[in-house]
């Protein structure tokens, strides 16, 4: 019995090990301290009530190596409604405009814990469920944010989470990248052949910029590099564009906030680790803050 305590704590520890070992820097438990906030992006969802799925990108992050902020985070989790102050016998449904049956978003949504807690924690998976206020619009928006209900953020998976390094030596993508996730993930959406995906910019080198964009892609329109022709039927086709977090090159435009991809554009882009490439057509900017502190509108 003792010696299987020891070997679970030997797997324990290796496994934070495993984990940790995924930054190029230490994330001690409690760490990073702060209050952290997350932009929601809902998914295409039949059901306005109960929890919502949507993915969720971290809002604000932050270059500087002793910001507690300085991660990109996209996360995948359920926003659960919370009777309000006790004056509702049952939670009300999240009143932010759902798709598809609202097609455009129009405005920031957020959810923010008033109190701080440890992004370290998020990180190490030991921290998946918060309470949070929801708002209509964020410190970024031109009119005041409004408090729209209350509810629980449940995360259940850490989709992207990438260490945000400040070092002037890290050079920018010379190609325009972005960060894609689909806004049906139901499996109906799996053989659809148009999808319309959240695009979220990459964060990689000092100063950057944060933008989050909502695309249509009109998957009859993509096709393979001709070498890869034989590995690229409509059903892998589909797989690659539908996983999320895949990343985007636009290799016709440099990485710079001016070439940000923006409505009524029709663009090709690329998976950049395989051979997909499809025209995209921006629909709506949902988002887009300039680094290295996030807190200038682009
Ligand atoms: C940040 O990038 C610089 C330049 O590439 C590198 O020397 C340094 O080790 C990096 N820091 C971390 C924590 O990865
Ligand atoms: C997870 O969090 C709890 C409560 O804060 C703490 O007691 C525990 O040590 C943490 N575990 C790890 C692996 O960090
Ligand atoms: C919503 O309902 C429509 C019509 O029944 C169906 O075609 C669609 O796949 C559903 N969407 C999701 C995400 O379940
Ligand atoms: C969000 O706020 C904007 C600006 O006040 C308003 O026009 C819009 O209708 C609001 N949206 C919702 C769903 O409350």
């Amino acid at each position: 019995m003792m010696l299987q305590n020891v070997f679970i704590q030997i797997f324990l520890t290796t496994l934070i090990f495993i984990i940790n070992a995924q930054y190029p820097v230490p994330i001690p438990p409690g760490g990073r301290m702060a209050v952290h906030g997350w932009l929601i992006l809902p998914w295409d969802t039949n059901v306005t009530d109960g929890p919502i799925q949507a993915w969720f990108s971290y809002h604000v992050p932050e270059f500087g190596i002793d910001s507690p902020h300085n991660f990109q985070i996209i996360l995948n989790g359920l926003l659960t409604p919370l009777s309000c102050f006790n004056t509702e016998l049952i939670p009300q449904p999240i009143p932010i405009p759902y798709p598809p049956k609202d097609n455009l978003l129009q405005y920031e949504y957020t959810i923010t814990p008033p109190p701080a807690f440890s992004l370290n924690d998020l990180l190490l998976e030991n921290l998946t469920e918060f309470k949070g206020v929801i708002y209509n619009g964020s410190f970024d928006t031109i009119y005041e944010r409004i408090p729209l209900a209350l509810g629980i953020l449940t995360i259940r998976q850490l989709t992207t989470s990438v260490y945000l390094n400040e070092s002037q030596l890290i050079p920018t993508y010379p190609d325009l990248r972005y960060l894609s996730y689909p806004r049906d993930m139901s499996s109906t959406g799996d053989t659809k052949p148009f999808q319309h995906m959240y695009f979220i910019h990459e964060i990689h080198s000092i100063p950057d910029f944060d933008h989050i964009i909502h695309v249509i892609i009109d998957t009859t329109r993509c096709h393979c590099d001709r070498k890869h022709s034989l590995l690229c039927n409509n059903k892998k086709l589909l797989q690659q564009i539908r996983t999320p977090g895949i990343e985007w090159s636009f290799p016709t435009l440099t990485n710079d906030v001016k070439n940000r991809l923006l409505p009524p554009m029709i663009i090709k882009g690329r998976i950049t680790d395989g051979p997909v490439m499809c025209p995209i057509t921006i629909l709506e900017s949902i988002h887009c803050m300039i680094g290295p502190n996030f807190d200038e509108k682009c």
